[in-house]
């Protein structure tokens, strides 16, 4: 028997049966409960998003309270450990991980399309000396709708293809681009015979040396946060690509929007405000203090806390091991100590203790972007980075799912009344 939901309306004195599928009832079949039949019908309200869910998907899967995460089925320790960033990508946007001769194609793809046109290059050289790197990589993305007119037609799956390899392929010359660009050096031309990290390094860090080579345990841990970082179902950026993408807009400007949403310091944002907080408190003999204030209500505990995990955050367990090799290169970051110690307060603390907030992924990672020579504000720009391939696959799903439209969320109006315009000399 199928499984449903009784409903009693009080008002009416009316049953109604909704029909459950995957634990969930369709919001729209609530519509039938009215009590007159001109009325719009029931509907639920949500803000943020709280217990909706917006599409079916077979991308990511994440189990908050045991703190599992899964790529197409893959778990994520799995992928850290024995995959590569350009694999997890191939991974996340078709489904199925690659054949040796599959991703042969796949890299071959990708660096036949990591130069950038010339004209992006003094596009970006219009900006301020000190602008944020974010700011020039989101308004570049979306500045590159306008280099490829094709890919307005979002209905040819050639075309859609067509333009993941190229945001997947360019983005960190993009980054590359912004970050010369603060620092007054002049671009590097991607170096194809280096992998997607090493490459990146390379378009940052080459000076006059002939050849750039990337150190291999650097390479090698910006690859693993890069797999971390590449999907994580329906965050506020990714909803933001589905949201934007439903309109039909081309996939760069819909990039450009969900990368806006990806900047503030409540989404990938916070590993830049985790470093800002640490240089804050300064010194151990602060921490007690700064705990304090927090649990007044005076502020967060950047990199603490997340919507869906309700215990430690996967991917900050891999990270703060990566982190470890890291520092044996680059030598400890001195805010490590700092960071260490106020996970250990929290983690025995009643008030984090109380409401699960555990590290996330942003807790540890801007530690180790520091030591390895970022500067704070990149931090954002390496998160937008791999997570392309994420925002990619989901908007590819959300374009051929026939069950979405555009995303339009209704409203519970709470303003005045109707009422008639007054004149300017008699408003008081
Ligand atoms: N520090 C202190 N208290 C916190 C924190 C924190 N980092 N996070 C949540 N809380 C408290 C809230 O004050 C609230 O307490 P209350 O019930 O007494 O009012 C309770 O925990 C629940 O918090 P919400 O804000 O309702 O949780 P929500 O799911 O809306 O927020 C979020 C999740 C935004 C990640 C939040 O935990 C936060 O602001 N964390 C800090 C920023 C951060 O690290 N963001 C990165 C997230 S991961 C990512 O986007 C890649």
């Amino acid at each position: 028997m199928a499984e449903t939901l009784t409903i009693t309306d009080n008002r009416t004195g009316k049953q109604y049966q909704i029909p459950i599928q995957d634990g969930t009832i369709r919001a729209a079949d609530l519509r039938q409960i009215r009590v007159t039949s001109d009325e719009f019908g029931m509907m639920t309200y949500d803000p943020a998003f709280m217990n909706t869910a917006a599409c079916r998907s077979k991308i990511t899967f994440i189990d908050g309270d045991k703190g599992i995460l899964l790529y197409r089925g893959y778990p994520i320790e799995q992928l850290a450990e024995h995959s590569d960033y350009l694999e997890t990508s191939y991974l996340l946007l078709f489904g199925e991980l690659p054949t040796e001769a599959q991703l042969d194609a796949w890299i071959e793809e990708i660096n036949s399309h990591t130069m950038l046109h010339e004209n992006l290059k003094k596009f970006v050289e219009g900006f301020r000396y000190d602008a944020h790197p974010m700011g020039m990589f989101l308004s570049s993305v979306g500045a590159l709708s306008t280099f490829y007119p094709d890919a307005k037609n979002i209905a040819d799956a050639g075309s859609r293809r067509l333009q993941m390899v190229r945001l997947v392929a360019k983005v960190p010359a993009i980054a590359a681009l912004a970050y010369r660009h603060i620092i007054g050096r002049p671009y590097m031309l991607p170096d194809n015979e280096l992998s997607y990290t090493g490459n990146f390094l390379n378009m940052l860090f080459k000076m006059a040396e002939p050849r750039y080579k990337p150190h291999p345990v650097l390479e090698r841990a910006l690859d693993v946060l890069f797999i971390l970082h590449a999907d994580h179902e329906q965050n506020c950026s990714t909803a933001s690509m589905r949201n934007i993408g439903s309109s039909h807009v081309d996939p760069y400007s819909a990039l450009a929007g969900a990368a806006a949403a990806l900047y503030g310091p409540l989404h990938g944002g916070a590993n830049e405000a985790v470093l800002h907080m640490l240089e804050e408190i300064g010194s151990m003999q602060n921490i007690p203090g700064f705990i304090k204030r927090v649990k007044a209500g005076e502020g967060r505990l950047m990199g603490f806390g997340h919507r869906v995990y309700k215990s430690y955050d996967p991917r900050a367990k891999i990270i703060k091991r990566m982190a470890d090799l890291v520092f044996e290169v680059t030598g400890k970051n001195p805010l490590l100590e700092m960071a260490l110690e106020l996970e250990r307060i929290a983690l025995e603390d009643e008030y984090f203790v109380s409401r699960k907030l555990y590290p996330n992924v942003d807790f540890y990672s801007g530690l180790i972007y520091q030591a390895m020579g970022f500067p704070l504000d990149m931090f954002p720009v390496l998160f937008a980075i791999p997570r392309t391939a994420g925002w990619m696959a989901q908007w590819e799903e959300m374009l051929t799912d026939p069950e979405q439209k555009i995303a339009r969320p209704r409203q519970i109006y709470i303003g005045a009344p109707h009422r008639d315009y007054v004149s300017r000399d008699k408003r008081r």
